[in-house]
């Protein structure tokens, strides 16, 4: 996978061009590298992360995976957000955030790596209403405005928002007009009212009277299901860009002008392009679930269930081939074999640290029998020795283990981190928490 040109060129303050953009919808779970990197290559002009917590991100240690040039932000081993160079120039990063100094501090920790920010203001889930996040923001428009206005100010790039309208019309454009005023770039607008399941019909009717009333480009979000609803949806609402979730879920390629391609070529598609980033496995598999979801009677569906590991998804699909000769070419470069590198790079950088820290132990011993003898020799500088040791020791910590540093005290456990490249237990949400599991490739 090779870096554009574009992609080093870009000025990081440039916003993105939405005008008749088709855009790839945050989705947790879903929008990970893959499906991301296959949406551009269909004809996505941009895309979005999952959301991220705020907390999640924050501190993460950024690693750059020599073997096919994706990188990592690690939390504890847990890969919260995996990219690659390629789709900087159109990629989104969207956090969750109800505090404006934590908003920032997520989006400067990835702000290398993507071409703009987004604050999810749309999340109607447990998990993030009783955060203060997501919808609940659109109660609270002074701390929403707040946090955009700090990461306008401050965050080195374009900053977008996405929201739900209220059923109050008058209501929805104030708050439209006070976003729009913050600075922010663009406003994504998915049709429902916070209580609305996505089973129920969204209001489309509702997109033009946003874009009459701001001057920023809208992103019209909700049911649009086939590529010539994106014309409609524009023709409709004169809206800028228009972004799929649901559709792009059920099979990528929506967002071919020339048609959706057959399922069967999207998951095998799909497969090579986890092999290529290595995904982790147990994201595969809920992934290529969630293509059959509508057709769950599909002779595919019931093996897949019950595939335990990345080889017997492969066999699904007979696939197992393609799978032999990755492992094949990994082994002949040299390359690990493994399909989540965080766990590896994690056990690395703990050995590296280890290896500090019996450094600094062994300098210490040899520190103390120095000391001792220069205490004998000398009385009056072994306070002066002694203190100089302890520094070296702290310069050492400090150098030898800076993730054990940024981790400390750290509020990870109270914070529920996102991993969005990990494994997931659940269908109908927004946002994801999910446990730190083992890879299996075989
Ligand atoms: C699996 C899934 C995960 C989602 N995760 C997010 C998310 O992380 N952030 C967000 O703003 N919206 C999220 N959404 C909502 C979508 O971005 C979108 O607003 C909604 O599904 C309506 O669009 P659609 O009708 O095209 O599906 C998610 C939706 C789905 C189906």
């Amino acid at each position: 996978m090779a870096t554009t040109t574009t992609d080093q060129q870009q000025q990081p303050m440039q916003a993105l061009n939405y005008t008749n953009a088709a855009i790839l919808a945050p989705m947790v779970r879903i929008g990970t590298l893959p499906v991301r990197l296959m949406a551009l290559e269909y004809g996505a002009d941009l895309v979005y992360t999952p959301e991220v917590v705020d907390k999640g991100i924050v501190g993460c240690e950024r690693v750059v995976n020599a073997d096919n040039g994706t990188i990592d932000y690690l939390s504890k081993g847990v890969s919260i957000f995996r990219t690659h160079p390629s789709e900087k120039s159109r990629l989104v990063f969207q956090i969750g955030s109800a505090n404006a100094e934590l908003a920032l501090q997520a989006a400067l920790t990835v702000a290398q790596d993507v071409s703009t920010i987004d604050l999810n203001c749309g999340c109607p889930k447990r998990f993030s209403i009783h955060g203060g996040m997501g919808a609940a923001l659109m109660e609270e428009p002074e701390k929403l405005c707040g946090i955009l206005k700090n990461l306008v100010d401050n965050c080195g790039l374009p900053v977008t928002c996405k929201i739900r309208i209220f059923p109050d019309r008058e209501r929805t454009l104030k708050l439209v007009k006070m976003i729009e005023a913050t600075g922010i770039k663009a406003l994504a607008v998915h049709c429902r009212y916070r209580d609305e399941r996505p089973r129920e019909p969204g209001h489309w009717d509702r997109f033009k009277e946003i874009v009459d009333a701001v001057s920023i480009p809208v992103i019209a979000n909700g049911d649009i299901r086939e590529y010539a609803d994106m014309a409609r949806i524009r023709e409709l609402s004169g809206c800028a860009g228009v972004m799929i979730a649901r559709g792009a879920e059920a099979n990528v390629s929506i967002f071919r002008k020339e048609g959706r391609l057959p399922l069967m070529d999207i998951v095998r598609q799909y497969m090579r392009k986890c092999l290529e980033t290595r995904n982790h496995h147990s994201n595969t598999k809920y992934c290529v679930m969630q293509m059959f979801i509508e057709d769950t009677k599909s002779p595919y569906y019931k093996p897949l269930c019950e595939a335990k590991s990345f080889r017997a998804v492969c066999k699904v699909f007979d696939m197992e081939g393609e799978l032999d000769a990755w492992i094949k070419k990994q082994e002949e470069h040299g390359w690990p074999t493994d399909l989540d590198s965080a766990p590896r790079k994690a056990a690395e950088s703990k050995e590296k640290k280890e290896k500090a820290n019996a450094n600094v132990n062994s300098n210490l011993g040899k520190r103390k029998q120095d000391d001792l003898k220069e205490e004998a020799i000398v009385p009056a500088t072994s306070a002066t020795t002694a203190t100089t040791a302890q520094v070296e020791v702290k310069q050492q910590m400090e150098e030898g283990a800076p993730a054990l540093k940024k981790h400390a005290g750290e509020d990870g456990a109270s914070s529920q981190p996102t991993p969005a490249d990990t494994p997931q237990p659940e269908v109908d949400t927004e946002v994801e928490t999910a446990p730190v599991t083992s890879t299996t490739l075989a």
